[in-house]
């Protein structure tokens, strides 16, 4: 099945369906992706009341997933509009482009997994929020 992305500059909920049933459970199935992936990784045992992110990417595309508990997620993009996901089913992906402000806040049991178009490079990283907003005036 091929995922579909409705505009590759806006943030997206993805419902990549799941097959199975209540008795047998369930599987999700990502391939098709609007990129390939360069990277997985997975972001867990984040305590309730930290709030993690507080950064964007220059050029890093990514689908996120709630595999376990709930993250919620608020992304802003450089025109400084403001967007809020909640992740709490495991078949639902968050498409994040590049050039988006984010901060998650997790549930105690959240694992966050990321589907990601780059290789890890801290120089794609937008760390200083002063920064990215100034983005706009380019
Ligand atoms: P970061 O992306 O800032 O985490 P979050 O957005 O969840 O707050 O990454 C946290 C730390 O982990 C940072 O020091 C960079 C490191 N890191 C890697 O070394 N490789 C990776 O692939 C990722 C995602 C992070």
């Amino acid at each position: 099945m091929s995922i579909r992305v409705n505009d590759l500059n806006q943030p997206e909920l993805i419902d990549f369906n799941r097959v199975g049933s209540s008795t047998l459970g369930y599987i999700s199935i990502a391939e098709n992706l609007p990129f390939e992936i360069k990277r997985v990784y997975w972001t867990y045992y984040a305590p309730h009341e930290v709030i993690r992110g507080h950064h964007a990417h220059k050029e890093l595309t990514q689908i996120i997933f709630a595999v376990s508990g709930s993250i919620k997620f608020e992304l802003e993009n450089i025109q400084g509009l403001k967007k809020s996901f909640i992740l709490d089913r495991p078949e639902m992906g968050l498409f994040i482009p590049k050039l988006h402000w984010r901060t998650m806040e997790f549930s105690h049991n959240a694992v966050l997994l990321c589907l990601s178009s780059e290789q890890y490079d801290e120089n794609d990283y937008i760390r200083d929020y002063d920064e990215f907003i100034s983005l706009s005036d380019q």
